[in-house]
C-alpha cells in the first residue's frame, strides 16, 4: 500500500492505479463497518483507495472534534492487510489552507436540515464539501458510502446527481455488532453500563418495523411509540422519523419503501441508526 499526504503525489499514485478506482472516504479508527466497505469496493473495483481526513467542518462542537479518536497507524494496518491499493490521509493545512470560514461550501439544502442536520447545524455542509473536494482530489470511478449513515448517503447521491459528478455512488449495508448496535467509531465513548443499553435504538426501531409490516400506517403514533420505548431503555431519545426511502419526505399510505431513522444520546455518544422496511 503506497501511503500519501499531499494532492500532487496522490494524483501521481492514481494515475498509476490500474482499472476502475473507488473511493472509499473515513474519518479513520476503522472498524468492521470501514472494512465491509473496503471489502466491498474490491468487488466492484480493480483499485481501492481510502481516505483518512478527521475534517474539522464537519464538527459541530469543538470539544467532539478534538476527542475524535485518531489511530492512524492501527488503521494503516488494517488497510495494509486487506491489500488496498492507496491511503490518502492528508493533514488539515492540505485540504484548508486558508481559513476554514472563507473556504467554498457545498450545500444540498433540504435533506441537510432535518434530523441529523437539524441536530447538527452545519454538519452536512461540512460533509458535502469535503466528499465533493475527495471525489475532485481523487476523481474516482465509484465510491462506497455505509447506509449506517442513510441521511448523509441520500446527500451524498443528491449531490452528484444535482452537480453531474461522474462518481456513481455504492452504499453498503450496516455492520453490527452481536446484539444489534450499529458499528460506530463513538461507541468507544460508552462504559460498560451504557453499552448494555444501546441496542435499545436498534430495538426499538425492529419494533416499528415489524408494526409496519404487520400493516399499520399511524405514523406518528408508531414514531412516539418507538421514542417511549428508547427513553425507557434510559436513552435520552432525540428523533425518531418514518420515511421515503428514497428522499425522506413524509410517507403517504401507498408507499412500499420506506426507512425508520433514530438518534439518541447515551452519556457522551450520539448514537445513530436506521432500517429499511419493505411492506408488502
Ligand atoms: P466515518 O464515520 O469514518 O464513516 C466512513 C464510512 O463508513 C461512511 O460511509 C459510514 O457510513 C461508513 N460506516 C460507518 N460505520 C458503519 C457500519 N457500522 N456499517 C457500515 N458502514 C459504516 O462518515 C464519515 O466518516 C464522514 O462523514 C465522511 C463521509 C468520511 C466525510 O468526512
Amino acid at each position: 500500500m503506497i501511503a500519501v499526504a499531499d494532492v500532487s503525489a496522490l494524483r501521481k499514485a492514481v494515475k498509476a492505479l490500474p482499472g476502475r478506482v473507488a473511493l472509499v472516504p473515513t474519518m479513520g479508527n476503522l472498524h468492521q463497518g470501514h472494512l465491509s466497505l473496503v471489502r466491498h469496493a474490491r468487488d466492484v473495483a480493480d483499485s481501492v483507495v481510502v481516505s483518512i481526513f478527521v475534517n474539522p467542518l464537519q464538527f459541530d462542537r469543538e470539544e467532539d472534534l478534538q476527542a475524535y479518536p485518531r489511530t492512524l497507524e492501527a488503521d494503516q494496518a488494517l488497510l495494509e492487510a486487506e491489500g488496498v491499493e492507496l491511503l490518502f490521509a492528508p493533514p488539515v493545512e492540505t485540504i484548508y489552507p486558508e481559513s476554514m470560514a472563507g473556504h467554498t461550501r457545498v450545500e444540498v439544502p433540504g435533506l441537510s436540515d432535518i434530523f441529523c442536520g437539524a441536530s447538527r447545524p452545519g454538519h452536512f455542509v461540512g460533509v458535502s464539501t469535503i466528499v465533493c473536494k475527495l471525489f475532485n482530489m481523487v476523481q474516482p470511478d465509484c465510491a462506497l458510502f455505509g447506509k449506517k449513515d442513510f441521511q448523509q448517503l441520500l446527500i451524498i447521491r443528491r449531490m452528484v446527481q444535482d452537480l453531474a459528478l461522474p462518481v456513481e455512488i455504492i452504499g453498503v449495508d450496516t455492520v453490527r455488532e452481536k446484539d444489534g448496535l450499529a458499528m460506530s467509531s463513538r461507541n468507544n465513548y460508552l462504559d460498560a453500563e451504557q453499552r448494555s443499553r444501546a441496542p435499545t435504538l436498534y430495538a426499538a426501531l425492529k419494533n416499528t418495523a415489524a408494526a409496519l409490516r404487520r400493516g399499520r400506517k399511524d405514523f406518528s403514533t408508531l414514531e412516539k411509540e418507538a421514542l417511549r420505548m428508547i427513553a425507557e431503555g434510559g436513552l435520552k431519545p432525540d428523533y425518531i422519523g418514518i420515511r421515503r426511502a428514497e428522499d425522506l419526505s413524509p410517507p403517504g399510505k401507498d408507499d412500499a419503501s420506506l426507512v425508520i431513522l433514530g438518534a439518541a444520546y447515551l452519556g457522551l455518544a450520539r448514537l445513530i441508526d436506521n432500517l429499511e422496511v419493505e411492506i408488502p
